[in-house]
């Protein structure tokens, strides 16, 4: 593949698919790091490894070079959507490696600024999937990937916002139900025999280093 460096790739240009996944062992996280517009500038070796780029090939590129074509277009305006607005958001991805093959990731995104709140990067901190997790989300993104087949993005978000109001729930909400229901792990921090109560009474600041607890990232 030619050098990706500064460059958005297309879809002609990406690996075609195989299904095939990528088990990640689960005391693993892989981390990468953008400027401001989003060009990755730092990953780690286990990043790079799952990825099967170089990471010549990573650094300068944008994160789609890891982009499945089974995670539907308004999951990534929803991450940059809250990370522009300096806000951490967590995300269920797929990710695309190099010879074809897919791995599920868990993806809490940090924002980080300076004294006067100007953006100085972004953090992409992810962890394996539970099974149940991915169960959870497959159906959904293949409603949205199919609506945005045929009717584009902001047919989708329609679609999302109107989920979203017959659960009586946001995107946040969600995504943390989703997998503090399916993380064996919340029942060891404290969430007791049900987690899904002690979520609702949190607050957002214990809410939003809920990844940090379930998975141990300072
Ligand atoms: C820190 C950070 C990490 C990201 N990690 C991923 C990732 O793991 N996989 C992915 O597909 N997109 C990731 N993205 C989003 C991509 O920048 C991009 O929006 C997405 O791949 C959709 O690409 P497209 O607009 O070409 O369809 C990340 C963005 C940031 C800022």
């Amino acid at each position: 593949m030619e050098n990706t460096r500064g460059k958005k790739l297309t879809k002609k240009d990406r690996p075609i698919p195989i299904d095939e996944e990528i088990i990640i062992p689960d005391e693993e996280v892989l981390i990468s790091v953008t400027d401001p517009k989003g060009f990755i500038i730092e990953t780690n070796d286990i990043f790079t490894k799952i990825s099967g780029y170089s990471e010549d090939e990573l650094i300068g590129s944008s994160h789609n070079i890891i982009r499945h074509p089974d995670m539907p277009k308004i999951m990534f305006k929803i991450v940059w959507d809250h990370i522009m607005d300096k806000e951490n958001v967590m995300a269920v991805v797929k990710n695309l490696a190099k010879d074809g093959k897919y791995y599920w990731v868990v993806t809490d995104f940090v924002t980080r600024v300076d004294a006067d709140r100007n953006i100085i990067n972004y953090t992409a901190y992810r962890r394996p999937v539970h099974d149940k997790v991915k169960q959870a989300v497959i159906p959904l993104y293949k409603a949205l990937c199919a609506i945005e087949d045929v009717a584009g993005i902001d047919a989708s978000e329609r679609f999302l916002n109107n989920y979203f109001e017959d659960r009586d729930t946001n995107y946040d909400d969600m995504i943390e139900e989703i997998i503090v229901k399916n993380c064996d792990k919340a029942a060891v921090l404290g969430f007791g025999d049900n987690p899904e109560t002690a979520m609702k009474t949190m607050s957002k600041e214990k809410k939003q280093s809920l990844f940090n607890k379930l998975f141990g990232i300072k």
